[in-house]
C-alpha cells in the first residue's frame, strides 16, 4: 500500500484568532468588545481570567511569524479585531488598529506565508452589543462596513478572506445557551443572531470581491457529526435534529437551499422561531446568504453521539455506538475521532458540492508541559494530529477537493469560556514570560510539510 501524501501544492497552515493571542486590549485605539465584558462577569470563565495579555502576539507578531517560517507553514489564519478597526461599531475608521495588521501581512508576506484572514472571530465591538448585537439586523449593515474598511486597507495584499469562524457559536453559545460572550439565553434571540450572521456573510462577499484584488472568499462553518448510538428510531431521530440544528442550519442555506425544513417546523412547533421570524427574514436575503463562495472552510473536532430518554433504555438496543474509552477523550472532554473528519469532507463534497474545501480548524487540547530538559513531549497530540491527517488524505484520493489544512492552534492561548485551562498549540506558551517552546508536535508538522510524509 502506497503512503497517503499531500500533494505538493496542498496548503499547510495554522490558525489563532484575534482575542485568543493578542492581548493589548487597551492599546492604539481598541475599544472594548463583548469578550472583555463576558470576562468580567463572574462566573462566565472558568479560571476568572480574560485576554488582557494572553500570548501578547501584538507586540511579539514577529517572533511568532519567525516561529512559522521555521516551522515551514505556507500560511496562516489569523482573525482581524473589528473593536480595533471600527471601536465603535459603526462610523470612524481607526487606522492605527488597521496598522498593526498591516504590520502582521506585510511580515507574513516577506517570509513567504500566505495570510488568511478571518473577518469575524467572536469579539463583536461591545457597543454594537448594546444597540442589539446580531439578533438585530443593523449589526450586518455594521459588518460590511467593517469588512470595506479591513479589505479597503489589506486588499492589494491579503487574497484570501473567510467572512465568519463558525456562526454556530456565535450565535447558539453567544444567545442560547449564553456560555460565550454575550452570554444571552434566549434561542429566538439566537435564531434571528444566525439569519443577520448568515446575510452578513452574502453582504461581505461582493464588497470583498470589489475592494479585493483577485479575493478568494468563503465562510468556515464548525461541524460536528451526530451519530445515533443505536439504530431506535428515538436515538435516530435525535441525532437527526442535532444534525439539523448544529450543521444543516448553516450548511444549507450557504448553499442556496435556505433553512432547512423539518428544523424551522420543529423550531415554530417549540416556539424558538422569533415572532417576527417571516418578516425578519426578507425578500431576497436567501439569495444573498447563497452568493457563490471561492472555497468553505470546515473546523473539526470531534462528533456526538446521541441516546433519546424518550424510550425506556432497554428499547434503545443494540447499541452501536459505545463511548470511547477515557484514553480517547481530550482535555476539553471531546472524543478523539479522526474517521469523523473522513465522513464530514466526504459527506460535505457529496452534498454540497463546494467549488474547494480546506480544514480551517483541527487540533487537541492536551495539557503536556515542558519536562526536565525544556522539551514538550505532546505525544497525544502527534498521535491525534497523524490520524486526522490520514482520513483528510483519504478523503482526497476519494476526489474529495480539499486544498489546504490549518491546525489549531500555533500557540496555547486563552480558550473562551475555558481560560487559560485548556492547551490547544504546537507551541508551548508560558503566560508567566512569554517564553514559547515548540512542541514535539510543532516539530511533527514540520516533518509532514516538508517531506509529505504523514509518518
Ligand atoms: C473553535 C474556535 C477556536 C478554538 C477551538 C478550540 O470552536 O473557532 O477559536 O476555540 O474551537
Amino acid at each position: 500500500m502506497t503512503k497517503p501524501r499531500f500533494a505538493s501544492d496542498f496548503v499547510w497552515g495554522v490558525a489563532t484568532s484575534s482575542y485568543q493571542i493578542e492581548g493589548a486590549i487597551h492599546e492604539d485605539g481598541r475599544a472594548p468588545s463583548i469578550w472583555d465584558t463576558f470576562c468580567a462577569r463572574p462566573g462566565g470563565v472558568e479560571d476568572g481570567s480574560d485576554g488582557a495579555v494572553a500570548c501578547d502576539h501584538y507586540h511579539r507578531f514577529a517572533d511568532d511569524v519567525a516561529l512559522m517560517k521555521a516551522l515551514g507553514v505556507g500560511a496562516y489564519r489569523f482573525s482581524v479585531a473589528w473593536p480595533r478597526v471600527v471601536p465603535g461599531g459603526r462610523g470612524a475608521v481607526n487606522e492605527r488598529g488597521l496598522d498593526f495588521y498591516e504590520r502582521l501581512v506585510d511580515a507574513l508576506l516577506a517570509a513567504g506565508i500566505a495570510p488568511y484572514v478571518t473577518l469575524f472571530h467572536w469579539d463583536l465591538p461591545q457597543s454594537l452589543e448594546d444597540a442589539g448585537g446580531w439578533p438585530v439586523r443593523a449589526t450586518a449593515d455594521a459588518f460590511v462596513e467593517y469588512v470595506a474598511a479591513v479589505v479597503g486597507r489589506l486588499g492589494d495584499r491579503v487574497q484570501t478572506w473567510i467572512t465568519h469562524n463558525e456562526p454556530w457559536c456565535t450565535s447558539m453559545l453567544g444567545y442560547h445557551t449564553g456560555r460565550h460572550a454575550p452570554g444571552r439565553q434566549s434561542i429566538p434571540d439566537a435564531l434571528a443572531a444566525s439569519h443577520h450572521l448568515l446575510l452578513s456573510h452574502g453582504m461581505a462577499v461582493p464588497v470583498i470581491r470589489e475592494l479585493g484584488k483577485g479575493a478568494r472568499v468563503g465562510i468556515t462553518l464548525n461541524c460536528t457529526l451526530a451519530h445515533a448510538a443505536s439504530k431506535s428510531e428515538a436515538d435516530q431521530a435525535l441525532a437527526t435534529w442535532y444534525d439539523g440544528y448544529f450543521n444543516r442550519w448553516f450548511l444549507d442555506p450557504v448553499h442556496g437551499r435556505g433553512y432547512p425544513e423539518d428544523m424551522l417546523r420543529d423550531h415554530r412547533d417549540k416556539r424558538n422561531l422569533p415572532a417576527d421570524w417571516d418578516t425578519l427574514v426578507r425578500a431576497g436575503d436567501l439569495a444573498t446568504i447563497a452568493v457563490p463562495c471561492d472555497f468553505l472552510g470546515l473546523n473539526y473536532y470531534t462528533r456526538a453521539v446521541f441516546r433519546s430518554s424518550d424510550l425506556p433504555e432497554a428499547q434503545n438496543l443494540p447499541v452501536t455506538v459505545r463511548p470511547a474509552p477515557a484514553e480517547e477523550w481530550t482535555d476539553m472532554g471531546w472524543e478523539v475521532y479522526p474517521d469523523g473528519l473522513h465522513e464530514l469532507l466526504t459527506r460535505v463534497h457529496r452534498e454540497y458540492r463546494p467549488r474547494s474545501l480546506y480544514v480551517t480548524e483541527n487540533g487537541a487540547s492536551y495539557g503536556a508541559g515542558p519536562d526536565a530538559s525544556g522539551r514538550v513531549p505532546d505525544q497525544k497530540r502527534v498521535d491525534f494530529l497523524r490520524g486526522h491527517f490520514r482520513a483528510a488524505a483519504r478523503a482526497r484520493g476519494e476526489g474529495v477537493p480539499l486544498d489546504g489544512y490549518f491546525v489549531w492552534s500555533l500557540l496555547d492561548n486563552f480558550e473562551w469560556d475555558r481560560g487559560y485551562t485548556q492547551r490547544f498549540g504546537i507551541v508551548w506558551v508560558d503566560y508567566a514570560t512569554q517564553q514559547r517552546i515548540p512542541k514535539d508536535s510543532a516539530r511533527y508538522l514540520a516533518q509532514v510539510i516538508a517531506s509529505g510524509d504523514l509518518g
